[in-house]
């Protein structure tokens, strides 16, 4: 393994558990100091106590659908890392129900975290990272934000909201920062546990025969799991991809292709 990322700062939100977790692992790999942040905080001090024999890692406890929060964690995640260079937002909820059914609490909730939560997050590193001359931002969308879903409506428009928020942002702060989304497909993580649940419980079907419909739509034959979205995003923090900004990358074994 190489060591792309020797003496650079990155910031992961939603890092206590599932592809946070794993994308923290992997710049650590690669001899990063991590920070990764999380509405848990129990649990995110524990993922970094865990993390910790590989390499520089702390935790910060945020809810990043609150703005003094954020700005809280920028401005920790700043002083632990000697200057962020990487942020990874990739906090995200689902919720899921019939458009007829979704209460205006749920809306808020998903867009709150999803949406929100990003431009929060992007909102209050941009300064830091202009000063000092240099960042990357990769935002941990999806493929259910190029397509409609049923059951999920309201989630596909955060993560649309996701992925357009990100090229006017690329616009805005080119050619010191460059922005770019990961677009993952269906990710082996705790969220989808919980969805092939609600999804089985909702319209009858079962759980097995869900993943057999989802898996038939996938060339490649298979789920992925959270560190193949973590080597994707660590290409867009790299200078691998220094002519990539705005951009929005599917990571679905070709479910997507759009
Ligand atoms: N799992 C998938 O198949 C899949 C597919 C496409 C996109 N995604 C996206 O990938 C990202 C990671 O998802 P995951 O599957 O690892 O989910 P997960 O539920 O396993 O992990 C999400 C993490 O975000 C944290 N979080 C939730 N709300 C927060 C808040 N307000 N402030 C701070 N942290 C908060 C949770 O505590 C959790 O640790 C999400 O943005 C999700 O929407 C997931």
């Amino acid at each position: 393994m190489g060591s792309r990322f020797e003496g650079s700062g990155v910031l992961v939100t939603g890092g206590a558990a599932g592809m946070g977790r794993a994308i923290a692992a992997a710049f650590l790999g690669e001899g990063a100091k991590v920070v990764i942040a999380d509405i848990d905080e129990e649990r995110v001090g524990k993922t970094a106590e865990e993390l910790g024999s590989g390499g520089e890692v702390s935790s910060l406890g945020v809810d990043v659908t609150s703005e003094e929060q954020v700005g809280e964690m920028i401005r920790r995640g700043d002083e632990a890392l000697g200057g962020i260079d990487v942020l990874v937002n990739n906090a995200g909820v689902i919720t899921m129900d019939k458009v007829t059914d979704v209460s205006e609490k749920d809306w808020d909730f998903v867009m709150d975290v999803n949406a929100k939560g990003v431009f929060l997050c992007v909102k209050a590193v941009i300064p830091g990272m202009l000063e000092r001359g240099g960042g990357r931002i990769v935002n941990i969308a999806s493929q259910a934000g190029k397509r409609g879903y049923k059951l999920f409506a309201h989630y596909c428009a955060s993560k649309a909201a996701v992925i357009v928020f990100s090229k006017g942002v690329a616009l805005e702060v080119a050619p010191t920062i460059r922005i770019n989304c990961v677009c993952p497909g269906i990710v082996n993580t705790e969220m989808m546990d919980r969805e092939y649940v609600w999804e089985e419980e909702m319209t009858g079907e079962t759980q097995a025969a869900i993943k057999e419909r989802w898996m038939a739509g996938i060339p490649m034959g298979r789920f992925q799991e959270p560190e193949h979205i973590a080597r994707v995003a660590m290409f867009l923090a790299s200078e691998d991809s220094s002519e990539m900004t705005g951009q929005a990358i599917n990571v679905t074994g070709g479910m997507v292709m759009e």
